[in-house]
């Protein structure tokens, strides 16, 4: 009779130590079951992202044709108040996932390619589940910049190294004419279907000297009022679109844009076009006969 209480006992005893030790690590069991749930979706989001965004965003996010998606502006609001977004990151990475981006960022809102729509419900490719894990593999790019206290602090992003940028003397990639003629789409707005009237033309046979951009920019460099730094015909067309104002093609050639300036180009195309887009455009702009 004693031999079963203490047996009772000693198993009661027992199935409370191991319940206490259950429940007592219970919490960090979950916890590291959701960290590897949390490491599994990023490395999908990793993949998703290195197969759809890499080439517009670069393969680090350092930005490229888009813009730069793992630079501290990004984590610590600047951004965001620059677009003028009120809600979370989270939800800005959404929404301009699944819907494209309505609003552009402001260094964007000149660029030649939009951000496509990615998410199924706006005819785009990707399932709810692979956006959201596309979010979080950006968002882990903020975790960098966390200091001790969890907070990021405010800073400005280090420019990307691939754009264009407004010196003019840099040596180009070699360019890509076939690639150039698809990129500026965004310039003929201006150049070419509205032919000399919101911007010079380039073909000669719409100008009205019968002159090509090339011959043209081969002119003006020589030309005495022109106080800008190419010493070639790249070089005047390079800086014809980071610097549109340094020197104001003149009018007369049927053109009715603004006489005496300032040239109604966009003018941050340093900052969204990249190296290679300039090396391409330029390429393409010496093919026009
Ligand atoms: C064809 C080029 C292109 C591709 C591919 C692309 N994007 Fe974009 N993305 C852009 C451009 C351009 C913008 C700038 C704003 C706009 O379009 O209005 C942008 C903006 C964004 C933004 C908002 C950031 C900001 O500062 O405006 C996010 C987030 C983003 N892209 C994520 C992605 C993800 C994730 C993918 C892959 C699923 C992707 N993008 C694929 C071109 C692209
Ligand atoms: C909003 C209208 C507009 C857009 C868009 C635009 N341009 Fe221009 N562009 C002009 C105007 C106006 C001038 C003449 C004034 C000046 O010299 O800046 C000009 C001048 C130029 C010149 C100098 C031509 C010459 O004969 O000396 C080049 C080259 C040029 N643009 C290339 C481009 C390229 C490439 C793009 C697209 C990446 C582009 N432009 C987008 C309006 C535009």
């Amino acid at each position: 009779m004693v031999w079963r209480v203490l047996l009772g006992t000693f198993s009661l005893v027992v199935t409370m130590i191991v319940l206490g030790y259950v429940a007592v690590t219970e919490q960090d069991r979950m916890a590291s079951f959701e960290r590897a749930y949390t490491s599994r979706q990023i490395e999908t989001g990793a993949a998703l992202y290195e197969s759809n965004c890499a080439s517009c965003h670069g393969t680090r996010g350092e930005g490229g044709i888009g813009p730069a998606l793992s630079t501290i502006d990004l984590f610590n609001g600047q951004r965001l108040k620059e677009i003028g977004w009120q809600g979370t990151l989270d939800a800005f990475l959404r929404g301009a996932i699944n819907a494209g981006r309505p609003r552009a960022s402001a260094a964007f809102a000149n660029s030649l390619q939009r951000m496509p729509a990615w998410g199924q419900q706006y005819g785009g490719p990707l399932r709810p589940d692979q956006v959201e894990a596309l979010v979080l593999f950006i968002q882990n790019w903020g975790e960098q910049y966390k200091d001790a206290s969890g907070r990021i602090p405010s800073a400005t992003p280090t420019p990307n190294p691939n754009a264009a940028g407004t010196d003019i003397t840099i040596e180009l990639p070699p360019g890509d004419a076939a690639r150039g003629a698809t990129l500026v789409a965004a310039c003929q707005a201006c150049h070419v279907a509205g032919a000399n009237v919101l911007g010079p033309a380039w073909e000669s046979a719409k100008s009205a000297d019968g002159k090509n951009v090339a011959q043209h920019a081969a002119e003006r460099i020589k030309d005495p009022g022109y106080t800008g730094k190419a010493t070639t015909v790249e070089q005047y067309l390079f800086e014809s679109i980071v610097n549109p104002n340094v020197y104001i093609t003149p009018p007369g050639q049927g053109a009715t844009w603004q006489p005496g300036g300032p040239s109604s180009m966009p003018m941050n195309y340093g900052e969204t076009l990249l190296k290679q887009d300039m090396a391409d455009i330029i390429a393409y702009l010496l093919t026009i006969p």
